[in-house]
């Protein structure tokens, strides 16, 4: 059983965060080492203890397709938006088909759209990193986009965009019945909890979306410019790692 300092170090490490072997627990020895993660104290503190917060469900999309792979097929076919003509593929999502956890960003990237997997760029590279910390892999959890087509020169994906892509993300979640969500970013974070607030104000506490834990975290291509925040996201993948061992300790102990 790896403790929680020495899985801070390791998590801190593996996503590229320079920091003592020994976990320092106070700022007084944090000081003399004072490379990036010494920015962030907050990482230092106890694991939060994040609360639940209904936020406002918004109204669903079409669910009339069920079936994973139906929906997927559905989906490669989509001309819905003007994204249809210029990507060159639709990227649906990847990994486990009865995931404990989904993962949700905004929009493929140049490379997604090329391979036509989410999260292959560098950012991927970054989240493969954050998941293999809490040894989870992309085969186990699933991770999928907001969008499913790349917006022109990756700018933010329209609200029009989004909203002609909702009947593919509704049916997707659907299809999924994830137990746990982690939103990567302002845009997926607005889309889902149907909110303007800043990622910092929906940051920090539990969520609800169709009756499942919903949390927000940093997006990995946010995290790669802001290399800081690193150690803020440890926080939120040990709370969401937390919750999942609960979950499936208390479904364990059901069986
Ligand atoms: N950023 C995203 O939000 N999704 C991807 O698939 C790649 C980069």
């Amino acid at each position: 059983m790896i403790d929680n300092g020495d899985f801070q170090a390791y998590y801190l490490r593996r996503i590229g965060v320079v920091t003592p072997l020994t976990v320092p627990t106070t700022k007084k020895i944090l000081e003399p080492v004072a490379e990036v993660i010494a920015a962030d104290i907050s990482a230092h503190e106890p694991a939060p203890v994040y609360s639940e917060t209904p936020s406002e469900t918004p109204s669903g999309g079409s669910e009339s397709i069920t079936g994973l792979e139906q929906v997927r097929q559905a989906a490669l076919q989509c001309r819905d938006c003007s994204l249809a003509e210029s990507r060159t593929q639709v990227v649906f999502g990847v990994g486990s088909e009865c995931p404990d956890v989904l993962f949700i960003g905004e929009a493929p990237g140049e490379q997604e759209d090329q391979v036509g997997e989410p999260f292959v760029g560098k950012a991927g590279k970054l989240l493969d990193q954050m998941l293999a910390s809490l040894n989870w892999s992309r085969n186990n959890v699933y991770i999928m986009n907001v969008v499913k087509c790349r917006p022109p020169a990756n700018r933010n994906p329209l609200v029009e965009e989004v909203q002609a892509c909702s009947r593919w993300f509704d049916a997707q979640w659907a299809a999924l019945q994830p137990k746990l969500v982690c939103l990567l970013g302002k845009v997926a974070a607005q889309r889902v909890l149907g909110s303007d607030a800043s990622l910092a104000s929906l940051r920090g506490h539990w969520h609800e979306y169709r009756g499942v834990p919903v949390l927000v975290s940093y997006h990995p291509a946010y995290l790669l410019r802001s290399p800081t925040q690193k150690a803020r996201s440890w926080q939120d993948f040990r709370v969401l790692a937390g919750r999942c061992r609960a979950l499936q300790a208390a479904e364990a102990s059901s069986r």
